[in-house]
């Protein structure tokens, strides 16, 4: 599809418009309210880290929600969001944890109550290469997860479907007390995206 092409069908999105009209950066940030109000993985007051959060829509819907500690983590920069924290860092890097606790030291936090995943690499258009690209970036999530979520905490992961999926749902089940696969409303109709969501982190 050429670049006019998907700027129309942008502009023809009902999701993107009510993006621009409501503030905020991505028409992603609705699939992040719709997963909200379905699961409840955030409440208020509670600690969030966001995986792959540039350009920041779920950031401003995580911070709107929780009112408290946000820290997005991204390798493009984030445009400032008021009382939200945010590192430039390759997720997949092995350090990636560490580099965000040293930002929750700063807050004398040392577990979060929720981890969210909305990362995804750039689309090739083959379909399995981009599913692995994503199942990488999900095992990244989850490695990060379990570094940082308190007992009981919350994760969601953003993956796309392909022969790895059922073994990744597996790894998320056995880590959490409850999971489920959602699709958001706002997720485009033909994605291959979908939303694996894990709650009650089995703290080991
Ligand atoms: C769909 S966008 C996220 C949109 C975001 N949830 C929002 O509401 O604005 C996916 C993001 O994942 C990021 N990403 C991909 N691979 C990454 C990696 N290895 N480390 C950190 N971020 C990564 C991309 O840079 C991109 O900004």
């Amino acid at each position: 599809m050429g670049k006019a092409r998907r700027a129309a069908e942008r502009r023809k999105d009902a999701f993107y418009r009510m993006a621009k009209e409501q503030g905020y950066r991505s028409r992603a940030a609705f699939k992040l309210l719709q997963i909200n109000s379905k699961f409840n993985v955030i409440k208020k007051g509670y600690a969030v880290v966001d995986l792959g959060a540039a350009p920041g829509g779920w950031l401003q819907v995580a911070k709107e929600i929780s009112g408290g500690v946000v820290i997005g983590v991204d390798l493009q920069p984030i445009a400032k969001i008021e009382g939200v924290e945010t590192l430039r860092y390759d997720i997949t890097s092995e350090d990636a944890f560490e580099k965000v606790k040293e930002v929750l030291r700063k807050f004398s936090c040392e577990h979060v109550d929720v981890v969210l995943s909305d990362a995804s690499p750039n689309i090739s258009g083959i379909w399995s290469y981009d599913h692995f690209r994503s199942y990488e970036l999900c095992e990244a999530a989850l490695k990060i997860a379990t570094k940082l979520l308190r007992s009981g905490g919350n994760f969601v992961t953003k993956i796309f479907q392909g022969e790895a999926y059922r073994d990744f749902y597996e790894e998320v089940r056995r880590n959490f007390a409850f999971t489920k696969a959602y699709s958001p409303q706002a997720s485009r109709k033909h994605s291959a995206e979908i939303y694996i969501i894990g709650k009650g982190f089995k703290l080991k």
